[in-house]
């Protein structure tokens, strides 16, 4: 294959996006392919501020295959890794570099190994799906690496064999994922409905929610209700097709009342599906539900959708905001209701994109104790506030999608050892 020496190392750096659900995917047809039992919409969320960062490294000198995510070694048997190795080394390509010497044929692949250097740039123990940007970095990464000539919707099935939301990372903005009907999975693939300039307007914010407890992961909450819950079955079959339309249409239209509502009874719904599982899963808790009472209650108070709420397998809010505006506002509130812990810096309490704090003044601690209750809460007694209830907030909006990453100082690998900087 390659020439004399065994000595070179060729890598590939990419970052990848997480994504939030505004549609839900809750439950497969076919557990090994991961094949969902309905369409979803999400967006992407900016990856400056909450993505993976993955550097892939080929070298004939590498004994197996190895992968370290946050520094330390974790395994690469379980099956949805193999998968997407194993379809990425099939559709790998040949590979030539006339001055370092390499050329690597089609086949080399099979015998070649690879290691695996990701990060992820929010805490892990947050509780922010992880597994999203993960695998849609790792598919990406390798398909670069290893001159992979497929479209994003081609990755994008193959990411999905890590995580089903993963597919749905291969695209910035809006995108939606086809169920399809294929028993082989070919047509369960994601697809752009508009890129991150679309609506460009839209602030989210994401409530990290302070909890202890250890949450029931989406794979088998997931295979709990497709097993028990005879709500889900309506949902798949009724409920989300329809709304799959409206949302496409909310999108396009830029209608933000339309996508607030659909976006939080989706969430609610997929939360009662929960419930509605034997033994009941509950995500959400005490604060969740307070967040969803906040925002319902102001909703109420202006006589319009003014945010959406959403959340996922745990107890964390993402709240999305039509404009700056209105993301200050909600801001105002949710500082008020959920003040950080004593000795917590503003600085560490508000994380991502911190224009919205400065443009409004709101950048010591003192000014957030001097917060005064929202109108919709004033003469009703609701004026009571939760200190340290939330671990912090993260600014963000709608992203781009993947990206490869040049220059070696970019990479996490290093290009003289092979392992980890
Ligand atoms: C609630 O993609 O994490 O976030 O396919 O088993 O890896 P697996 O599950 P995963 O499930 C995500 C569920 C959700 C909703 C969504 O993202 O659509």
């Amino acid at each position: 294959m390659m020439g004399e020496s065994k000595n070179w190392i060729l890598m590939a750096t990419a970052r990848a996006p997480t994504n939030i659900a505004v549609i839900k995917y809750w439950g497969k047809r076919d557990e090994a392919l991961i094949l969902p039992i309905n369409d979803s919409i999400s967006v992407t969320l900016d990856p400056d501020h909450l993505s993976a960062t993955t550097t892939v490294a080929v070298s004939p000198s590498f004994e197996k295959d190895r992968m370290w995510l946050n520094g330390k070694e974790v395994s690469l048997s379980g099956g949805r890794y193999q998968n997407c190795l194993r379809e990425l080394r099939n559709r790998a390509g040949e590979y030539t570099d006339e001055n370092k010497g390499i050329h690597i044929e089609k086949y080399d692949w099979n015998t070649l190994h690879v290691h695996i250097a990701s990060y992820n740039n929010f805490p892990t123990a947050a509780g922010l799906a992880s597994s999203a940007a993960g695998f849609a970095c790792l598919v990406f990464s390798l398909a670069k690496l290893m001159n992979v000539k497929e479209d994003l919707s081609q990755l994008s099935t193959i990411a999905r064999q890590g995580s089903g939301s993963a597919c749905r990372s291969l695209y910035g903005g809006f995108v939606k994922w086809t169920m399809g009907n294929e028993m082989s999975g070919s047509d369960s693939i994601a697809v752009q409905l508009a890129n991150e300039t679309h609506w460009d307007d839209l602030v989210i914010i994401v409530a990290v929610v302070s909890s202890r407890q250890k949450e029931t992961s989406s794979t088998s909450g997931m295979r709990e209700s497709v097993e028990t819950s005879s709500l889900i079955q309506h949902r798949a079959k009724v409920v989300v097709p329809s709304r799959i339309l409206q949302m496409e249409q909310a999108i396009r239209n830029k209608d933000f009342s339309s996508f607030a509502r659909l976006t939080c009874a989706d969430s609610n719904q997929f939360h009662a599906v929960c419930l509605d599982t034997s033994p009941p899963i509950l995500y959400m808790n005490d604060t969740s539900h307070r967040i969803i009472s906040i925002v319902e209650r102001w909703n109420r108070h202006e006589g319009t959708p003014t945010v959406a709420y959403t959340f996922d397998a745990g107890p964390n809010a993402v709240i999305v905001a039509p404009n700056q505006k209105v993301a200050m506002d909600l801001l105002q509130r949710l500082l008020f209701y959920f003040p950080p812990a004593r000795d917590n810096e503003l600085s560490s309490y508000v994380l991502g994109d911190k224009k919205i704090l400065h443009e409004f003044g709101l950048e010591s601690l003192s000014s957030i104790e001097g917060l005064q209750p929202p109108p919709e809460a004033k003469d009703k007694g609701l004026a009571q506030r939760y200190g340290g209830d939330v671990s912090y907030f993260i600014c963000t909006r709608p992203g781009k999608g993947p990206a490869i990453l040049v220059g070696e100082d970019q990479a996490l690998i290093s290009i003289q050892t092979g392992l980890p900087k």
